[in-house]
């Protein structure tokens, strides 16, 4: 009789055959399940030598295939696919089999399969796994939701497989529920802050110094050494560099101007707006992937509403470290949100997450992997609540370092008509929460004024609201 596999990975496109050949490769044995029993096939000859696979042909026998209580890992399309291979399985477990969806599932999906999973007596774990084609295979970062006991069960191999840096796994248990695809979520949140910041980095670059992919290329290359380290900034020099040797020129040059979206980015924005939280740098940079979708659009209002091109003149080095120091804080006030939503989401939902742990596990594996992590993971270790990043003295150094060079970056955009959402609402949200005073005094009477809403009084206690189209009196509200 064939050994019993320690995991079973169902769903075998590139992130399942990638995860089930990391998990074989670490030396567990793992059953293969695909709908489509060719892609099984072919993941077994080409890497079958790589370690111990029971491909299956019948969710039977891939059940059948694993050591109890089983640990499957279903690698399919987030939304429907996932409840409808729950369901297929189901029917085939036992009480205490683990069920993990590694896919980029919408957290409040993975509360309700969670619930529903209990109810059968089966544990589910919703587990964000981050780092693409490469990290899967590599060793990525692994968020990992449900009961503590579910995943004790599962530490031994999430914690094997996962990127490894300084000698800690990028894994460790986050919370009950949807509290792993949560962070997951926040996680590629902050990824579409991150690469919009690139981006409108790349596009002052661009536009206002006329400078061509390859010489932006070499100006990343230099931040590698910053402290904007980042995995996203050295693909940014080789997606820069990449010719396209037929065309004769770079590529990006080639690449239709249209950003896609598969979702996260809009949840992130989305539950934001749910717990109240000023999420703008992703917020903003979501709607940058909607403004860049409507390109039919937009080359309609260029001709109407035509800009001059700016006189390109040679950025010096100062011009250069400027945009860099805004890409700093910038990317600075992205994570403080970020983390400030997992803070308020954390309270909201009862999870009770560790962010420091959440950013040791962020240091490698994943997509937004940074050197400035190791930052985030030394003001968690202080202990104490952090109500905001921006006011721990790295943080708050670093942008009161940057804060001249922001406003100038800022400026010479604006001047020059070229759109910087998320560099320019970083420095709004910024200037705002360095205001104890802030402008919505007025608010509160406008909203009086029309709707009797009333509004509180910095000199006395209580509610009032002014009769402001009548008599103009004042009164206390009970
Ligand atoms: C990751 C990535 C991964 C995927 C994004 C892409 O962490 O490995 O975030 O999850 O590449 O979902 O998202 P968009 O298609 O929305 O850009």
């Amino acid at each position: 009789m064939t050994e019993l596999s320690d995991l079973g990975v169902l769903g075998l496109a590139v992130m399942g055959a990638n995860l089930a050949r990391n998990a074989a490769r670490k030396g567990f044995g793992v059953a293969l399940y695909n709908r489509h029993g060719e892609r099984t096939d072919k993941l077994v000859e080409e890497f079958g030598h790589e370690g111990r696979f029971t491909a299956t042909k019948e969710l039977k026998d891939f059940v059948a295939a694993l050591s109890k209580p089983r640990v499957i890992i279903i690698m399919v399309k987030a939304g429907k696919p996932v409840d409808d291979v729950i369901d297929d399985l189901v029917p085939l477990l036992e009480a205490d089999d683990i069920i993990i969806d590694g896919g980029n599932s919408l957290f409040t999906d993975t509360n309700r399969r969670f619930d529903a999973l209990k109810d059968k007596k089966l544990r589910f774990i919703g587990m964000g796994v981050s780092g693409g084609e490469e990290g899967a295979l590599e060793g990525p970062s692994m968020m990992p939701g449900g009961e503590h006991d579910a995943y004790r069960r599962i530490e031994p191999m999430v914690t094997k497989m996962a990127a490894q840096v300084d000698g800690t796994p990028c894994a460790a248990y986050i919370g009950v529920g949807g509290a792993g695809h949560y962070v997951k979520m926040v996680h590629n949140g902050i990824e579409y802050a991150d690469m919009q910041l690139i981006t409108e980095a790349y596009d002052l670059f661009k536009t206002v110094y006329g400078l061509g992919a390859p010489d932006i290329a070499d100006i990343f290359e230099q931040w590698k050494s910053s402290d904007l380290d980042s995995y996203l900034i050295d693909i940014t020099t080789t997606v820069l560099r990449k010719q396209d040797e037929a065309a004769g020129k770079p590529l990006v040059d080639l690449i239709v101007d249209e950003a896609e979206q598969k979702g996260t980015g809009r949840w992130t924005a989305r539950n934001a707006l749910d717990l109240g939280v000023p999420l703008t740098g992703i917020t903003e940079a979501v709607y940058a992937r909607a403004l860049s979708g409507q390109r039919k659009l937009r080359a309609e209002a260029e001709k109407i509403l035509p800009h001059e091109a700016p006189a390109q003149m040679k950025p010096s080095q100062a011009d250069i470290d400027a945009i860099r120091e805004a890409l700093y804080a910038s990317k600075i006030i992205a994570y403080a949100q970020g983390f400030e939503q997992m803070t308020a989401a954390s309270k909201e939902y009862g999870w009770d997450l560790k962010l420091g742990e959440v950013a040791t596990i962020w240091r490698g594996g994943c997509i937004i992997r940074a050197r400035f992590l190791d930052r985030i993971v030394e003001a968690y270790a202080k202990g104490g609540e952090i109500p905001n990043l921006v006011l721990q003295d790295y943080f708050r150094d670093a942008v009161l370092k940057a804060e001249v060079s922001w406003r100038k970056v800022v400026v010479l955009a604006v001047q020059h008509g070229v759109a910087i959402p998320a560099f320019s609402s970083s420095l709004s949200y910024y200037d705002g929460l360095r205001r104890s005073r802030g402008p919505a005094n007025l608010l509160q009477g406008l909203r009086d004024f029309f709707g009797a809403h009333t509004y509180r009084r910095l000199d006395k206690d209580g509610s009032f609201h002014t009769r402001w189209g009548q008599d103009g009196k004042e009164e206390a509200i009970k």
